[in-house]
């Protein structure tokens, strides 16, 4: 079932969804300022974020971008200088929206998401990459923490995020320097899972989504958040909260997962949990 209510998508200006068998590829799309985001972006990716949470026809969200960008990241003119001029409340409330889909809600997404780095990446476009679960990238994409070469810092929540993702040696001298590097290197660093040839990029993002949708939804919701919160616990917390988390499953899960896959594994011996998913109901 497709809660799509009656309201009109929220998407087609500065942001393009295209679904295709539980995929929903969401393009940040302005092309020709390299996806670089304003204010009308931020503004609409936050309603597609939201919106894409209840439709069925996401099963996985990919992030990226249209042309040869993922995103030049945040918008010179249309966000901080359209920005610098409002009353400290708007502006702090034009920052909330985008923080808003960036981090705050991605973070935690309750569907796995995946970034799919095409090209240009840069500054607040770090924000969406890392607070993605997973990130592939064209070999040849290029990236770069190039704030320091316009006189400001990896604000916005860049700094803490890449700091989550990349050793400090590596992510100090990005910092700090402002060079840039390409996918391989992002992928050595911890920054994306993976690169691959800009003409493989799609079809392993596909691969890797289409892997993510054999599984039960239900644990890989809770396994992504509880990995992203434990992280952040002492040892006891994260034993006693993931203790409540793996409880909690159990309790929501409409597949009782935990009780397929023991009967499938060891009454009717039909699969094995270390090579691969049990059948899912809808799988039968
Ligand atoms: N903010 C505003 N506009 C941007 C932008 C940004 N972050 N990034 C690109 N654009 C605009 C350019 O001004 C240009 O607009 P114009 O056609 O009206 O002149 C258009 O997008 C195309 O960019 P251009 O610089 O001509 O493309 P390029 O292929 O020569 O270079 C980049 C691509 C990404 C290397 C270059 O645009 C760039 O350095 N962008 C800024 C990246 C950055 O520092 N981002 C951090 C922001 S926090």
């Amino acid at each position: 079932m497709t809660n799509k209510a009656s309201a009109p998508d929220p998407w087609g200006r500065n942001v393009l969804v295209e679904f295709e068998d539980g995929i929903a590829w969401v393009s940040m799309n302005r092309p020709e300022k390299k996806n670089a985001i304003n204010v009308e972006l931020a503004k609409e990716m936050a309603a597609v974020v939201d919106a894409l949470e209840i439709d069925d026809r996401c099963g996985v969200m990919v992030l990226t971008g249209a042309g040869d960008a993922f995103s030049a990241g945040m918008d010179l003119k249309g966000y901080f200088q359209a920005t610098d001029n409002l009353s400290e409340v708007e502006r702090m409330r034009a920052y909330r929206i985008n923080g808003t889909w960036q981090w705050r809600r991605l973070l935690h997404y309750p569907k796995p998401t995946i970034a799919m780095v095409n090209g240009w990446c840069f500054g607040g476009a770090f924000t969406p990459l890392c607070a993605c679960d997973l990130a592939i990238a064209a070999e040849e994409a290029t990236f770069g923490l190039s704030e320091i070469n316009w006189g400001i810092i990896p604000a916005g929540i860049v700094s803490k995020a890449v700091a989550v993702l990349v050793r400090q040696r590596e992510a100090l001298y990005y910092v700090m320097t402002g060079e840039t590097f390409n996918g391989t290197k992002a992928a050595s660093m911890g920054l994306v899972n993976e690169a691959v040839p800009k003409a493989r990029l799609r079809e392993r993002t596909r691969e890797l989504a289409k892997t993510l949708l054999t599984k039960n939804p239900s644990a890989l919701r809770t396994a992504k958040v509880a990995f992203k919160m434990s992280s952040e616990m002492t040892w006891e917390q994260a034993a006693d909260y993931l203790g409540a988390k793996s409880d909690q499953l159990q309790f929501v899960d409409p597949e009782r997962g935990r009780v397929q896959g023991m009967k499938q594994f060891l009454d009717d011996k039909t699969y094995r949990p270390g090579l691969g998913a049990y059948r899912r109901p809808k799988d039968k």
